[in-house]
Parts: structure tokens; C-alpha cells; sequence
């Protein structure tokens, strides 16, 4: 078998068109969508991720705030930043790039960013919601990833899922909106023993290690005609790639996910979205 490609390019494209008519509708009522990025420190690929995130906005008529703050900053600061964007009525999403310097404590930065614009659905209320299936801001990758299965018509219902990743960005969000759709959903993670084995089993993978020095999902992990999500991005050779060898890969699974241009493009467009639903909220 020859997988079928996800393409995450025209699934993203599809998304932000449709994200760019509900920002008209909601500038038509009086509400002008604005997100606000946090970016503390220099690592040259958070700065990337936020400037894409800036543009994205901005393409679709989003009203931006960009805070970009020294490696220095000091935590109270931060602190009192996103109490003073919590409290600004024109931002609606708030969006602290991680990961955040060392001196930082990230769960108690996350942990006062307000619910309703929670636009990465990573505050604890969210992440509850969300076990609840009740959540209206989700994280933005697992989302993404959600989208791709739900454009490409791939069923969950009674699937063996497996995740590589057991982070509260990927892995832990990923459980939740598997389970909601019936699917059997295993974790595994660097402790997992019979990694292989686990997978040989999978109907469908989703891989996020983004170390191919310590993971390559190979073609004899894969079972005939499963699907493989790679969320994963990591450099061969200077070479952008996931973390699985995507031609022999491509052999045995029936849908697959190219690095780049499968899941990273959803991530920015599902940020998108759920800035939009956050300024909805206000509309009632
Ligand atoms: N760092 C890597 N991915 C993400 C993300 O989706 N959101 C935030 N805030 N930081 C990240």
C-alpha cells in the first residue's frame, strides 16, 4: 500500500479562509478579534513560531499585540503583564510562547492567564474542560491534528491509537479528543518498554519525539494500512523532518502527515480559530 498525504498546507488554507469570514462577520459587529503574543528570551525558534503567529493574525484581520521581553524579565513582571492583558478589554487571546526561561516557573505563568482567553487551551480550567469534553479552547496541535482526521474523512471509532508523547501541549490533550471519538488510546513515552511492538499493533500513530538520534518510527514499527500523524519536527542534515523516514513509511501506511507541511501549518491556523471563538464569546 501507498499512503494517501495529509496535506496540513491545504487544510490550514481551508481553516484561516473560513477564520477570515468570521473576523469580517465579528468587525461587522462591533468586535475586532486581537491576540496578544508573550516572548520572553532569544531562542531563535520560539521567535520564529511567534513572528508566523503575528503574521498569520494580521493576514486574517486580526488585531495583534506583540510583547517581546529579555531573556532577563523576572517572573512578577510576566506575572503582571498577563494580569494587565487579562484585564485589557480590546485582547481576547493571550499566548505565552514556551518554552520560558529556567527562572520561570511556566505552570504559574499559564496558571494566571484568564480562562476565556486561553487561546492555547493550556490553563489548568481548560485542560479540565477539556477531560470533561467540554472545552471551547483546546490546544492548538492536538486540534489540528483532529482537523486533518475530520477533512480527510479518517474515522476514529474503535481505532488503536498510539501517541508517542505524553506532553501537556501534545500528548495529554490528544487522550481526551480520542477517547471522545471512541477510539482505544494507548501513551507511550521514553520509559515505555516494547515501543515497537505497541506500534506494530496501532491503527493509527501519532509520533511527537522530535529527536531522531533517540526515535525513528521505521517501516517495520507500521503496520499494513495504518495512518501516521507526525507532529514531530527535527533537523537531518539541516534538513526539516519528523520523526518518521517518510519514504518508507509512505510504503505500509494508507494516510501520512509530510514534515514539513502536515501538522505544523494547523497548529497556527487552530490559534486562529480559537481566537476568533474567544471574541465570540463576547458577541453571546
Ligand atoms: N511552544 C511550542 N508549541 C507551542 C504552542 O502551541 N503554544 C505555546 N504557547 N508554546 C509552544
Amino acid at each position: 500500500m501507498v499512503a494517501q498525504i495529509i496535506s496540513g498546507l491545504a487544510v490550514a488554507q481551508d481553516v484561516k479562509e473560513r477564520v477570515k469570514k468570521a473576523v469580517e462577520d465579528l468587525k461587522a459587529s462591533g468586535i475586532t478579534p486581537c491576540l496578544a503574543t508573550v516572548l520572553v528570551g532569544d531562542d531563535p525558534a520560539s521567535a520564529t513560531y511567534v513572528n508566523s503567529k503575528q503574521k498569520t493574525a494580521k493576514e486574517l484581520g486580526i488585531a495583534t499585540r506583540d510583547h517581546r521581553l529579555a531573556a532577563t524579565f523576572k517572573q512578577h513582571e510576566l506575572l503582571e503583564l498577563v494580569q494587565l492583558l487579562n484585564n485589557d478589554p480590546e485582547v481576547h487571546g493571550i499566548l505565552v510562547q514556551l518554552p520560558l526561561p529556567k527562572h520561570i516557573d511556566e505552570f504559574a505563568i499559564i496558571n494566571t492567564i484568564s480562562p476565556l482567553k486561553d487561546v492555547d487551551g493550556l490553563t489548568p480550567y481548560s485542560a479540565g474542560m477539556l477531560q470533561n469534553g467540554m472545552a471551547l479552547l483546546k490546544p492548538c496541535t492536538p486540534s489540528g491534528v483532529m482537523e486533518l482526521f475530520d477533512y480527510y474523512k479518517i474515522t476514529l471509532e474503535g481505532k488503536d491509537a498510539v501517541i508517542i508523547n505524553r506532553s501537556n501541549l501534545v500528548g495529554k490533550p490528544l487522550v481526551f479528543m480520542l477517547l471522545e471519538r471512541n477510539a482505544t488510546v494507548t501513551v507511550c513515552h521514553s520509559r515505555t518498554k516494547e515501543l515497537a511492538a505497541r506500534l506494530r499493533q496501532a491503527d493509527i500513530i501519532i509520533t511527537a519525539v522530535g529527536n531522531r538520534e533517540r526515535f525513528t518510527l521505521t517501516a517495520d514499527m507500521v503496520k499494513e494500512g495504518a495512518v501516521v500523524i507526525d507532529v514531530a519536527t527535527s533537523r537531518i542534515s539541516g534538513k526539516l523532518a519528523g520523526d518518521a523516514d517518510f519514504e518508507a513509511v509512505k510504503q505500509k501506511a494508507s494516510w501520512i502527515t509530510p514534515v514539513p507541511g502536515g501538522v505544523g501549518p494547523m497548529t497556527i491556523a487552530m490559534l486562529m480559530k480559537n481566537t476568533v471563538s474567544a471574541a465570540s464569546v463576547l458577541r453571546g
